[in-house]
């Protein structure tokens, strides 16, 4: 599949077929990440893959982080939504934490977070060429402890984005986008 193609025809991909992802597959993906570009080619870009127990683990971390959004962590509603998330995280195949190196520079730290994020986009392309699926998330479980201490962030990095990877269930629609010419102004 060309780059075009593999852009405008990714969609987030919330459901995977039990397959593996082989090892070899995410080096690959791995590979095109780092050709991001990169200011003074800091490289601050670091990765973290979970598979197997390490992916079981971090399915146990998203729904205990999930608990949390209830006032009574006990209820029925909290325990469900719980269970969802460690359900859907249990029939992910594989997870990419992505951190950033984090900066005394100001202008670095920026410029590095922005190269980190262009490094995940290139992950996403190459998986969409690949016939894979990813889903980026954030969202406070990227802050939490005990996600910190599976994935050994060390202290001067932080993350930046956790992406899911494997083959989608089911193909899925593009989502709605506005046409770039509506948000293009062109100055000859
Ligand atoms: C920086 C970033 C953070 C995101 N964080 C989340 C998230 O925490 N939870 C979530 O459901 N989706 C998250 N997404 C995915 C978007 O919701 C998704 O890209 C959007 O709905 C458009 O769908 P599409 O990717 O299928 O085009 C994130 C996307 C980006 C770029």
């Amino acid at each position: 599949m060309d780059a075009i193609t593999a852009i405008t025809s990714r969609t987030s991909v919330r459901r995977f077929r039990s397959d593996p992802v082989s090892r070899a597959t995410i080096e690959r993906l791995l590979e095109c990440a780092v050709r991001a570009p990169n200011h003074k080619l800091t490289e601050p870009w670091r990765f973290v893959v979970l598979t197997g127990r390490a992916r079981d683990s971090f399915a146990e971390i998203r729904a205990r982080h999930r608990l949390k959004r209830f006032d009574d962590q006990t209820s029925a509603e909290a325990r469900a939504a719980a269970d969802k998330v460690r359900r859907d995280s249990l029939e992910t195949p594989a997870y990419i934490v992505a951190l950033t190196a984090v900066s005394q520079d100001e202008i670095t730290r920026e410029e590095d977070y922005a190269a980190s994020m262009m490094a995940i986009a290139n992950v996403m392309t190459a998986a969409q060429s690949l016939g894979l699926g990813t889903y980026l998330r954030t969202g406070g479980v990227m802050r939490d402890q005990a996600l910190l201490e599976l994935a050994l962030v060390p202290d001067s990095f932080r993350v930046v984005g956790i992406l899911s990877l494997g083959y989608p269930a089911q193909a899925e629609t593009p989502r709605r986008r506005k046409p770039a010419a509506e948000l293009t102004r062109w100055l000859d």
